[in-house]
C-alpha cells in the first residue's frame, strides 16, 4: 500500500520515512508518481489546510494521501503568523526576511513566548480520515543565531536546550519538534488503524 504525500518537498518524505519507516507501507511524493496538485491553503487553521492538501491530492491520486501544515504562532503578536507562516510580510520577503519582521514586531516586547504547532491529515479514498497534531513551545531570540534548518528557526529559542532550532541538528530538532511530535502520534494513530485494515499491508 502506498501513501502520497501531498507536498513537492522531497525532505518531508525522508523526515517521514525516517519516523514512520517500520510501518510496511511506503510513502511517495507527488512528484514520484507525476501529479501536482494545486492546493488553495484557504484555511483559517493548521488541520484545516493540512486537511484541504490531504483529501485534494487523495482526489487527484485516488490513493490514501497525507497532508501537513505548520506555523509558528506568537502569543504577544496574537497568534501571528500562524497560518501565514510561509507568507508572513509579502511575497518579497525570503525566510531571512520573515525572521527579522518577526523581531521588530517584538522590538521591546517582554511576553516572548512563542509555539510551533503541527497538523498532519491522512484522507482515504473511502472516506475513511484521521488527523494528530504536535505542538513545540519556546521563545523569540533577541537576534538570529545558528544556520541549520529553515524558516524561522533562527529565532526561535529553547531555554531547554539553550539553543535556537537553526542551532540544532536534524536529529536533535526532530526529537523534540512540532512536526517531530505530531508525527509520531500520527505513527500511532496510522498504526492502530493498519492493524484495524489488514488487506492494506498485505503483500507490502
Ligand atoms: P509548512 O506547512 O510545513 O510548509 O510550514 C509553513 C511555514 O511555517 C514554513 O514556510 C516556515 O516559514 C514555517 N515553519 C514550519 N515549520 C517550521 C520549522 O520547523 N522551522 C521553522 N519554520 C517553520
Amino acid at each position: 500500500m502506498k501513501f502520497v504525500l501531498a507536498t513537492q518537498n522531497p525532505k518531508k518524505r525522508e523526515e517521514m520515512a525516517a519516523i514512520l519507516g517500520d510501518l510496511g507501507v511506503e510513502f511517495v511524493t507527488e512528484e514520484d508518481i507525476g501529479v501536482d496538485v494545486e492546493v488553495e491553503e484557504t484555511g483559517e487553521t493548521f488541520g484545516q489546510n493540512a486537511a484541504l492538501k490531504a483529501r485534494a491530492v487523495m482526489e487527484a491520486t485516488g490513493m490514501p494521501a497525507i497532508g501537513d501544515d505548520s506555523g509558528l504562532c506568537v502569543d504577544s503578536m496574537n497568534g501571528a503568523p500562524g497560518v501565514y507562516s510561509a507568507r508572513y510580510g509579502g511575497p518579497e520577503l525570503d525566510d531571512a526576511g520573515r525572521c527579522e519582521l518577526v523581531l521588530e514586531m517584538m522590538q521591546g516586547q517582554t511576553d516572548r513566548s512563542a509555539h510551533f504547532e503541527t497538523f498532519v491529515v491522512c484522507a482515504f479514498p473511502n472516506g475513511d480520515w484521521f488527523a494528530a497534531k504536535g505542538e513545540c513551545h519556546g521563545s523569540i531570540a533577541f537576534a538570529p543565531m545558528g544556520s541549520n534548518g529553515f524558516g524561522y528557526d533562527p529565532i526561535f529559542f529553547r531555554t531547554e536546550e539553550q539553543k535556537t532550532f537553526a542551532q540544532m541538528t536534524a536529529e536533535e530538532k526532530a526529537a523534540i519538534s512540532h512536526r517531530g511530535n505530531a508525527l509520531r502520534s500520527f505513527k500511532e494513530r496510522l498504526k492502530k488503524y493498519l492493524e484495524e485494515h489488514p488487506e492494506m499491508t498485505e503483500g507490502a
